[in-house]
């Protein structure tokens, strides 16, 4: 597995193999759910490329730039052990050099409501590293996990109002065997707040079930799924939001597939998950 450290290294690795190239965006301390991506983009493409970059412009001032964790060293060995055939691990001045001036924003309702809402800036910083990414690694496809359905929206949309010649591919959460989504950000979490966090997995199979059994009405479900979070002491619910899983757009009626979408803070650490909701017509 190649390890490219320079803007000069990534380009000739672009430039020498031939084939389809499947780019794998992370922040690194990598987990199952990235491995999952990795293995989708290694059925799919000739090589495949996996990116390492903690985005500082994603992060608000307030949040974990600084403490996010990391260990390059333990996720080159896992890139290995998965068959990638790079890894790039750019450095904060190769993607941002001096003068750069460039964001890329998705403006509307796709980047204000859910996430965009706690964390307005975090949207254009995802943008504009994801098109600077692409730039310069070329990739045919990318691939991105469903945990962040509001960031995959998000890039579907940049990708397709600026006709950048690469396929966004959504892959599904990957989850602990307990049933908590896999995040980098899991290991943030003491004990109790773990056992706590898996509420918000409880909410989404709750909601599947209320709607399996006929109900309809979203706000009468999100009262629950609000009251549910809240008997947890260490959780305190962002959002809780039934929406079109494209636009993002609320729904009220039930009906079809619908996304439900929720964030939390346990303790200090935010988290995030969702469900696509079959709801029979
Ligand atoms: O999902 C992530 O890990 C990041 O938001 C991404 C897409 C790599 C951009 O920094």
């Amino acid at each position: 597995m190649d390890v490219l450290v320079t803007l000069d290294a990534m380009d000739r690795w672009t430039s020498s193999g031939g084939g389809s190239v499947g780019l794998v965006p992370t922040m690194g301390f990598l987990h199952d759910g990235h491995l999952s991506l990795v293995r989708r983009a290694r059925g799919e493409n000739d090589r495949v490329l996996v990116s390492i970059f903690v985005n500082p412009t994603q992060f608000g001032p307030s949040e974990d730039f600084e403490d996010y964790p990391r260990d390059t060293d333990r996720d080159c060995a896992l890139l290995l052990a998965e068959g990638a055939d790079a890894v790039f691990i750019p450095s904060v001045e190769d993607i941002y050099p001096a003068g750069f001036a460039t964001s890329v924003t998705v403006s509307g309702p796709l980047t204000e409501r859910l996430c965009g809402a706690s964390r307005p800036t975090h949207f254009a910083g995802v943008t504009t590293v994801v098109a600077r990414l692409f730039g310069v690694t070329r990739p045919d496809r990318a691939y991105f996990g469903q945990k962040d359905a509001q960031q995959l929206a998000v890039i579907r949309r940049m990708t397709a109002d600026l006709a950048l010649p690469v396929e966004v591919v959504g892959c599904p959460i990957v989850r602990e065997p307990d049933g908590l989504a896999m995040s980098s950000r899991n290991v943030y979490l003491s004990n109790d707040e773990r056992a706590q966090a898996l509420t918000l997995r409880e909410s989404l199979l709750l909601a599947q079930r209320r709607v399996t059994a006929g109900i309809r009405d979203a706000s009468a479900l999100r009262d629950e799924i609000v009251g549910l979070v809240a008997r947890q002491a260490l959780l305190r619910l962002d959002y809780v939001e039934f929406v079109h899983g494209e636009t993002l757009d609320p729904v009220d009626t039930l009906s079809g597939q619908v996304l439900l979408a929720l964030a939390a803070f346990v303790g200090r650490t935010r988290l995030i998950d969702n469900a696509t909701l079959q709801v029979d017509e």
